[in-house]
């Protein structure tokens, strides 16, 4: 009957509704959650700023690998360059560079073989691989990041892809020969 006909018409659209409200309770949950982690990797809160120094013993990194730490809630990574590497990295004419730094201005005096830099990908953020054992470390032989392809060389320069910097070279020091205290 007609009737019938509107009230299963009715209750179709009670239904629908309800789905839809359901799905936008569920789209809203899973949206904050998942912006929640992106947010505080990108904007560090003045707290994590203000956290105190992270220590690094590197005494157990090999030449031509590197290890990854934590510094300030984020990846820091920490390599020992061979003396190949060094003179590599010194060849490059950093004037033909994206973001021209020689290796002389990412390391520290006396210390030309340990890279410190964040293991942060300047384009968007991803962690870039090369850290650990066994990681692909991208065509400069430094770090790569999977999300859309930036090469960086051993001395975490931008060679190729989309990042528009260097892997960032926080503040640090030499504790001791084999201490490194970024903060
Ligand atoms: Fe690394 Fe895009 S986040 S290439």
């Amino acid at each position: 009957t007609p009737e019938a006909a509107v009230e299963h018409g009715e209750d179709g659209v009670r239904r629908r509704d309800f789905i839809n409200i359901a799905a936008i309770g569920a789209a809203g949950v899973g949206g904050a959650s998942v912006l929640l982690p992106l947010i505080s990797q990108m904007a560090p809160s003045e707290d994590v700023l203000a956290e105190s120094s992270t220590e690094v013993d590197i005494s157990a990194i090999e030449p031509g690998q590197a290890i990854k730490a934590i510094f300030r809630k984020q990846p820091l990574f920490v390599r020992r360059l061979t003396e190949k590497e060094i003179a590599e990295a010194g060849a490059v004419n950093a004037g033909s560079l994206r973001d021209p730094q020689t290796l002389e201005e990412r390391t520290k005096e006396g210390h030309r073989d340990i890279l410190v830099t964040m293991g942060v990908c300047t384009h968007l953020g991803c962690v870039p691989l090369g850290a650990a054992e066994g990681e692909v470390k991208g065509e400069f032989g430094g770090y790569f990041c999977p999300c859309h392809g930036s090469h960086y060389d051993t001395a975490g320069r931008i060679r190729k892809g989309p990042a528009p910097t260097n892997l960032e070279v926080p503040e640090y020091v030499f504790t001791s020969d084999t201490v490194i205290q970024a903060g």
